[in-house]
């Protein structure tokens, strides 16, 4: 082979190192870096794993007390501090429930009516599918085998109103919260209605009614 030749070949296994070498292989160096810019820092994203944060999480959570600025977020007189616990928890001040309702003025039902018939609206959609339509805790999710639905309506559930309200806001054991999917005002219609389902559990004539719905 000629010298000629031979720097020909050479520079093909050079050009083509260089133009296949460097690809796909991995390595644990940083890149490497010839204007050193803010395009590349260190930095966190939403949703990833922080170690210097004891959570181990790199989002923090806003400040207790931390209400949102600006005329836009403060109007119809929201309440951001939503510090009124028996309102919002159905609990008081050592967290014990409540057993009494927020007035219907505060709610913003017209009249107890109004109350009621949005009540048992949303608790048909919400709870009938595990407590029944009766409250007895016969739903068909439940008779499908959902386990532990407890019987809401019977005489001996004594539960003040906000351990009702509770459930819905926090949920159970492995009953979920309804915290999303209901408004304040509602949770305390479907309490209100929960009290209806019971008075007329603990009437005679529940036991036909039962048996005409057929337990669902
Ligand atoms: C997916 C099934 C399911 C749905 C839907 C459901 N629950 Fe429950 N609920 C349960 C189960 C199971 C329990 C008992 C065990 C537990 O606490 O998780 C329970 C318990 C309760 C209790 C008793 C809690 C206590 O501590 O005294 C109340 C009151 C209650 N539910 C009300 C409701 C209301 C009101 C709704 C509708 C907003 C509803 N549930 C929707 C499954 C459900």
């Amino acid at each position: 082979m000629s010298l000629k030749s031979l720097t020909k070949a050479a520079l093909i296994v050079f050009g083509a190192a260089v133009l296949f070498g460097c690809r796909g292989s991995e390595s644990k160096k940083p890149p490497i870096h010839l204007n050193p810019n803010m395009d590349l820092q260190e930095k966190y994203k939403p949703q990833e794993q922080s170690r210097f944060f004891e959570d181990g999480g790199t989002m923090r959570m806003p400040v207790e007390g931390t209400i949102p600025m600006g005329d836009q977020y403060l109007r119809n007189g929201a309440d951001y501090l939503k510090a009124d616990s028996e309102y919002y928890k159905g609990l008081d001040a050592n967290g014990t429930p409540i057993d009494k309702m927020p007035s219907i003025e505060r709610l913003g039902f017209k009249s107890t009516d109004a109350l009621l018939a949005r009540g048992k609206e949303r608790y048909e959609i919400y709870c009938t599918p595990c407590h029944g339509s009766l409250g007895d805790g016969n739903g068909l999710v439940a008779q499908r085998g959902f386990p532990n639905v407890v019987n809401i309506a019977t005489p001996d559930y004594k539960a003040p109103l906000g351990q009702i309200y509770k459930a819905i806001n926090q949920g159970g054991a492995v009953m979920p919260s309804y915290a999303y999917q209901i408004k304040v005002k509602d949770r305390w219609a479907i309490v209100a209605y929960v009290k209806v389902l019971q008075k007329a559990a603990a009437d005679p004539a529940y036991a036909n009614a039962a048996a005409e719905t057929g337990n669902k």
